[in-house]
């Protein structure tokens, strides 16, 4: 069941949006050259304390940490660590907040220092690879033209979409319907699901430089590419209204 919120459900998700926004804006500068992933997220969980709200993928299923640090070939859900960043890595930091009871989500993918062509052009794509599929949204239009256009763009530039992870409702859950994927050709069947005004959902594609296939590792969570290839990630919370897509997790 996709919940429709209300009009005054707005204000709140844009604070929370806001806020996980505002986490990933005051991390920028600590990302550098010998920090440790775990170091970041505490930064970042202080940050988010700070300002009254709950990180909250800590002990969300098990997790045991209030951000997500994806490196290079971590597709998604890297847990922080000792692992102290390196001149040329890619770091995708998915930060998820609960502001009041309201969840926003949002993760884009960092270069540290100097990085190589690939990496600069993989990272380029993935975040044009969002913008496409923010495009694709229209109220009353259908999610599947999301994961179609994503597909498409991100195929013919030579890199691969991730299957095993999608965008989701949100809203005064984390994870709430429909599930929104990131690619558009292997629908079993020919349904669509209607864009409807007072929908909340994050899109979020991760794509790689290799296959698009992915295990996870041992500790339950980690998601790295099986053919050890990078992968990067950007996501955004949206929201639909009678006649607006908004991208909650921009703010200017
Ligand atoms: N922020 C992630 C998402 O985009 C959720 C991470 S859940 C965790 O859906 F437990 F892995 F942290
Ligand atoms: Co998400
Ligand atoms: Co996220």
């Amino acid at each position: 069941m996709i919940n429709i919120y209300k009009k005054e459900d707005l204000a709140p998700m844009k604070s929370s949006c806001e806020l996980a926004r505002n986490v990933l804006k005051y991390i920028e500068s600590y990302v550098e050259v010998g920090v440790t992933t775990e170091e970041l997220n505490s930064l970042c969980h202080d940050f988010i304390t700070k300002h009254r709200a709950i990180p909250a993928t800590l002990n969300y299923k098990g997790y045991p940490k209030s951000i997500c640090t994806s490196v290079n070939d971590v597709v998604c859900h890297g847990i922080p660590g000792k692992y102290k960043l390196r001149n040329g890595d890619i770091l995708n930091i998915d930060v998820t907040v609960n502001l009041d009871g309201w969840f926003g989500d949002t993760s884009r993918t960092y270069i540290v220092g100097k990085t190589s062509k690939l990496a600069e052009n993989l990272v380029e794509i993935t975040k044009k690879a969002l913008e496409v599929g923010i495009k694709a949204v229209k109220p009353y239009g259908c999610f599947e033209d999301i994961g179609r256009a994503i597909q498409h763009y991100v195929e013919s530039n030579g890199f691969s979409v991730v299957r095993d992870f999608c965008g989701h409702g949100i809203g005064r859950e984390l994870h709430e319907d429909p599930q929104i994927l990131h690619y558009g050709d292997e629908s079993p069947y020919a349904t669509t699901t209607q864009i409807l005004p007072g929908m909340f959902f994050t899109i979020e594609p991760m794509v790689n430089a290799g296959s698009h296939k992915i295990k996870i590792l041992r500790d339950g969570w980690t998601a790295v590419t099986v053919d050890g290839s990078l992968s990067a990630q950007f996501e955004h919370t949206i929201a639909v209204t009678e006649d607006e897509v908004l991208v909650l997790t921009i703010v200017d």
